[in-house]
């Protein structure tokens, strides 16, 4: 008897640690986010908005039914609607994006380092997919249409593609307010400075040419 009663509660605790793997739950109602700590009254990500303050304009954002321009070298845009852009998302563990898609663009393997994602496809035609972590490297792939829902879950790495002969759109939702976004190829070929060549031809088995010529391809300005 005693024996299952522990049992239950370290299974229980288990599950606590385990719901605390996104942002922290918030302390308060919310904590409008401040970037002057001047009139702030306390912190919990960002710094808080005296709560008796905040105004609804604190919890809006306009404009996400206006496309992002597709016109570059993957043929996507991402619009972020995160804290920075409504700080009455601090503490609360979540935000949205809209991602265009010119046809056969693009949103390039990524990870987010806080955040699952769910993404539902509004317009168009996309093949999504995400790869486990080692050593099984496993991939889930999927072909979405308008009306259709894909997972992807915390810290892996995925990609959707447009498949289609239109232009496609989608929205996700993400679990952090501040989710953040690895590119893989970005990240790799064009840190900031460059990472030493050799490391990423042994990394990738490339010849050290084809590296140093990703690395001018994913140059940023100013590194
Ligand atoms: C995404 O679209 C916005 C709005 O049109 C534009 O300002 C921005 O430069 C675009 N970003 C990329 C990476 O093309």
């Amino acid at each position: 008897m005693m024996r299952v009663y522990f049992v239950t509660i370290a299974l229980f605790a288990l599950a606590l640690s385990l719901a605390s793997a996104s942002d922290p739950d918030p302390v308060q109602d919310f904590c409008v986010a401040l970037d002057d700590p001047k009139s702030a009254v306390f912190v919990n990500g960002k710094f808080c908005k005296d709560p008796k303050l905040a105004k609804a304009e604190d919890f809006f954002f306009k404009g996400l039914d206006i496309p992002g321009n597709t016109d570059n070298r993957v043929g996507s845009n991402v619009t972020t609607v995160n804290v920075d852009q409504i700080p009455g998302l601090n503490t609360l563990g979540i935000s949205v994006v809209r991602i265009d898609y010119a046809p056969y663009g693009q949103n390039p393997p990524h990870t987010h380092p806080r955040a699952t994602e769910i993404l539902v496809v509004l317009e168009g035609t996309l093949y999504v997919g995400f790869v486990t972590s080692n050593p099984e490297n496993r991939f889930f792939s999927k072909v979405l249409n308008k009306g259709d829902v894909f997972v992807f879950p915390i810290g892996l790495i995925h990609f959707q593609f447009n498949v289609g002969k239109t232009n496609a759109v989608a929205l996700a939702g993400l679990s952090s307010q501040n989710p953040g976004v690895i590119t893989i190829a970005d990240a790799v070929f064009g840190s900031n400075p460059p990472i030493n060549p050799d490391v990423l031809a042994k990394a990738f088995q490339l010849d050290q040419k084809v590296v140093e010529n990703l690395q001018k391809v994913f140059k940023k300005n100013g590194n």
